[in-house]
């Protein structure tokens, strides 16, 4: 299957029966490579309801008749909004028809259009997917934890990590992460799209390296196949 990154943490995973975008943030992302009016999927997986998650989400899933699987907090917003959804919670998981799609602990904050009247959206969340004999784990947003222990031992053949710092885990604590998750390949996110977050992907892949694990820091638009 590829994984294509569109920027951020927004990706889009082609499974043999599907197509998944990932936390869909565009239209007001600097390092988007697609223009959201290009992007065509049938399933939209939102980690948390920050707006470089759900920017695109509503828009897209209109666009493309897609459905919208996140907590139950964003669904039912979206739902309400017109969307095709469909609410779960983190240690759920649910059998689509491409694979398996379990939702688990991220420690961040969650909500949508904030300022003085935010929206309340539930936990913030990371996303397992299991399609074609492949497992994959989009972290979101998050602080490392002891438990993502649990989530290694799922056996990860990628994982999509936070190294941006500030709002998530930097690097040091992505190279943690990493002795928890042992993922086959890292893909690191949520970094270099606004200078607050900027972090030198190939310094963080040439440290991890030296502790054994393959990390590909990907370009805007780059493919990787899993
Ligand atoms: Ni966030
Ligand atoms: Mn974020």
């Amino acid at each position: 299957m590829n994984l294509t990154y569109y920027g951020h943490s927004c990706f889009l995973l082609e499974t043999a029966k599907a197509r998944l975008l990932f936390d869909p943030f565009l239209t007001d992302n600097p390092v988007a490579s697609i223009k959201a009016e290009e992007v065509r999927c049938d399933y939209i997986l939102v980690s948390h309801g920050h707006d470089d998650h759900t920017g695109d989400a509503l828009r897209l899933a209109k666009q493309c008749d897609a459905t919208i699987v996140a907590n139950f907090e964003i669904a039912e917003y979206f739902s309400a909004k017109g969307a095709k959804t469909h609410g779960m919670n983190p240690g759920g998981g649910y059998n689509f028809p491409f694979g398996r799609v379990k939702l688990t602990l991220a420690h961040h904050t969650s909500s949508m259009e904030s300022g003085l009247n935010p929206i309340y959206s539930g936990v913030a969340c990371g996303i397992v997917v299991q399609a074609d004999g492949k497992t994959v784990y989009h972290a979101g947003d998050t602080a490392l934890f002891m438990d993502m222990q649990l989530i290694g031992r799922l056996g990860l053949d990628a994982a999509l990590i936070p190294i941006g710092d500030n709002y998530t885990m930097g690097p040091d604590d992505a190279l943690t992460a990493l002795e928890f998750l042992k993922p086959k390949v890292t893909v690191p996110i949520h970094y270099n799209t606004w200078p607050l977050i900027a972090q030198d992907g190939p310094a963080f892949a040439a440290r991890a390296a030296k502790a054994g694990y393959d990390i590909r820091p990907l370009k805007s638009g780059e493919v990787l196949a899993l």
